[in-house]
């Protein structure tokens, strides 16, 4: 969490920078802060707030000049978030500053033997002590400026990804990174530099960019080159500079009031671009390359377990009923937070798929370092190209729904699902658990989701209406079964997240052991009732709450009429497989929590205490 950014050039910084944060600001947004230096001053803004704030407040304290700077906006891990503890820090000489993105886990001992040598600390944060760490080996060992960062850095335990500055060596930034992002965007004439967590503070202005390893670091000289080594041993990296996929248009709104409308809308598109080439209907066969490589490791494999976090977790249950379903392979789905404390019994005959639209989720990673270790093969479904997880894995398959801003997950979830529906079906055919014409259907149902989905999104007027009446109730309970219960989970989650609406997905079925107590004329649920898939059961369900006389949303299949005599609302969705159905059913339940959030004026990109990629454990 917390994005970093930073410039090095010919231009000036700020704009550069503050730009910069504002596309970062997906990352964290408790606190925002920037360093300038115009070739004489060092000048410090920061506060609490967000990107905008710190616009006014750096407009009226620092004059804007300088053609070296670098900016934070935070996340708070380590100290409340408040103006002191916002980044950048300084050092106590007030000649170094640094930003960090990432946890230092043994900042206490640190900071009280710096203590002991006299060294003062205004912030709570672990930040300042690495950045005072750091100038008291420079100071101690008489050291330049790099060396002084990697031997501090490997004094500290911890994850991070770091910009450093010292005001007597203008023209260059150190940067480190260790279970965080960092990429490096090389100016055309390479006598610019940007830095940056992701690389869209720097779209506009260079296509090439290098993506710190993890363990590795740079020293970024103006006017000269980049320098990587490795942070233990000091040994040289070569520097690898890729072209960038991603254009501006993507990471802008686009006339949408949102990131997640505008993540909405784009599902059609991002669910097409992710099957593209990869499902080829008229030869009736499936082309992944990193399923097909390793065919055998799949189909000799005792169990696919699935880890990963919030919204790709969801992903993975839809996947395990559907690769059980379809391709006969046990499946268990595993929180990549508890999966990595809970000693599982795992070995090299276990697959491992991944799954993390970020692709830097910390606990998914450690998860997989965790299974990689203990010998398993590991299969990544990443959004991200070229992010950690993707590139931990031994073999993977991105799903192609290009950046994913909005903090609440929806395109990365129908594109997860349609990969690992993918990936099942391949299976299926290759083990012969699925007859031909049971596989075509697939493949011409799957081809047909996209128009499906724009279908679903019509739906919006009557989902305002039904927004309007609920937006001010307490509590939602969402219900599915078989396929549809993760979409429950999914749509109690978007709500939540959001909307700050306490809400809870269940198995239909499992009402009557618990949560029917909580049904009183006042409680809203949402129902999953389409035609495949136990429907007489999902109607029984409804008649139960019902006669307990709570308001019933009904999730249908076009054309139903009898949900509709019962429940309170219906809102339509195309007929499709029960399969499938999951790509359907889940974007009415987007837009109610989004209609939702916005009728209660919350911020619905930024949804507060969360940011976009939990890069802490
Ligand atoms: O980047 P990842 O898919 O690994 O992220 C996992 C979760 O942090 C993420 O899905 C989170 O739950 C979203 N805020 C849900 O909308």
């Amino acid at each position: 969490m917390c994005g970093i950014v930073g410039y090095i050039g010919p231009r000036e910084a700020y704009p550069i920078v503050i730009e910069g944060l504002k596309r970062l600001e997906y990352r964290g947004y408790d606190s925002a802060g920037i360093a300038l230096f115009d070739g004489e001053n060092l000048k410090v803004s920061k506060t609490k707030g967000k990107v905008v704030d710190l616009e006014a407040i750096a407009e009226k304290n620092i004059t804007l000049s300088g053609n070296v700077g670098i900016g934070h906006t935070r996340w708070a891990t380590h100290g409340i978030p408040n103006d002191v503890n916002s980044h950048p820090h300084v050092s106590n000489s007030g000649d170094l500053v640094i930003i960090h993105n990432g946890i230092i886990e043994n900042y206490e001992s640190i900071k009280q033997e710096l203590i002991t040598r006299g060294y003062t600390f205004k912030s709570d944060t672990d930040t300042e002590v690495l950045i005072n760490l750091i100038e008291e080996v420079k100071k101690q060992e008489n050291l330049k400026l790099g060396k002084a960062v990697q031997v501090a850095l490997n004094q500290v335990i911890g994850a991070y990804a770091i910009a450093v500055f010292d005001k007597n060596k203008p023209e260059e930034i150190v940067v480190a990174r260790l279970g965080s992002p960092l990429a490096i965007g090389i100016g055309d004439n390479e006598d610019e530099f940007f830095i940056a967590s992701d690389a869209s503070p720097f779209i506009e202005y260079t296509k090439n960019a290098v993506y710190l390893e993890d363990e590795e670091m740079a020293i970024i000289r103006f006017h000269k080159d980049i320098k990587i080594r490795k942070i233990k041993d000091d040994s040289v990296v070569d520097t690898y500079v890729q072209e960038l996929q991603i254009n501006l248009e993507q990471i802008e709104k686009g006339g949408y009031d949102h990131f997640m409308l505008k993540e909405i809308h784009e599902q059609p598109k991002a669910i097409t671009d992710t099957y593209r080439g990869r499902l080829l209907r008229n030869e009736a066969i499936i082309k992944m390359a990193g399923v097909e490589d390793n065919m055998k490791t799949f189909l000799n494999a005792n169990r696919i377990i699935i880890v990963a976090c919030g919204t790709s977790w969801h992903a993975g249950l839809v996947a395990e009923y559907i690769f059980e379903d379809l391709a006969r392979i046990p499946v268990e789905v595993e929180y990549a937070s508890e999966f990595r404390y809970r000693n599982p019994v795992i070995n090299e005959n276990d697959v491992l798929i991944a799954i993390s639209q970020s692709g830097e989720t910390a606990d998914t990673l450690a998860a997989i370092k965790l299974a990689k270790s203990k010998g398993a093969f590991v299969f990544g479904v990443c959004n991200v190209v070229g992010s950690s997880i993707a590139r931990e894995s031994d073999a993977g398959a991105y799903t192609h729904a290009g950046p994913e801003i909005g903090v609440a997950s929806t395109k990365a979830f129908t594109t997860q699902i349609t990969v690992l529906t993918l990936i099942a079906l391949r299976l299926a055919r290759a083990k012969g658990t699925i007859s031909s014409s049971d596989f075509r259907t697939h493949l011409l149902e799957l081809e047909m989701i996209p128009s499906k989905v724009e279908k679903a999104l019509l739906s919006d007027e009557n989902i305002q209406t039904i927004s309007n009446i609920y937006k001010d109730v307490d509590h939602f309970l969402y219900l599915g079964r078989g396929y549809n219960f993760p979409v429950a989970l999914e749509g109690a989650l978007k709500l939540k997240e959001i909307s700050y609406i306490h809400a809870e997905g269940y198995p239909a079925a499992e009402m009557k052991h618990g949560p029917i107590a909580l049904i009183d004329e006042n409680m809203p649920i949402v129902v999953i009732a389409t035609k495949k898939g136990h429907y007489e059961k999902v109607v029984s369900n409804i008649q139960e709450i019902k006669s307990r006389k709570g308001k019933i949303i009904g999730i249908v299949t076009e054309g139903d009429t009898q949900v509709r005599t019962l429940a309170d609302h219906v809102i339509e969705v195309p007929e499709t497989l029960e399969s499938l159905s999951p790509l359907l059913t889940t974007i009415p339940l987007q837009l109610l929590s989004y209609h939702i959030a916005v009728m209660l004026n919350k911020n619905v990109d930024q949804p507060r205490n969360l940011a976009k990629s939990v890069t802490v454990e």
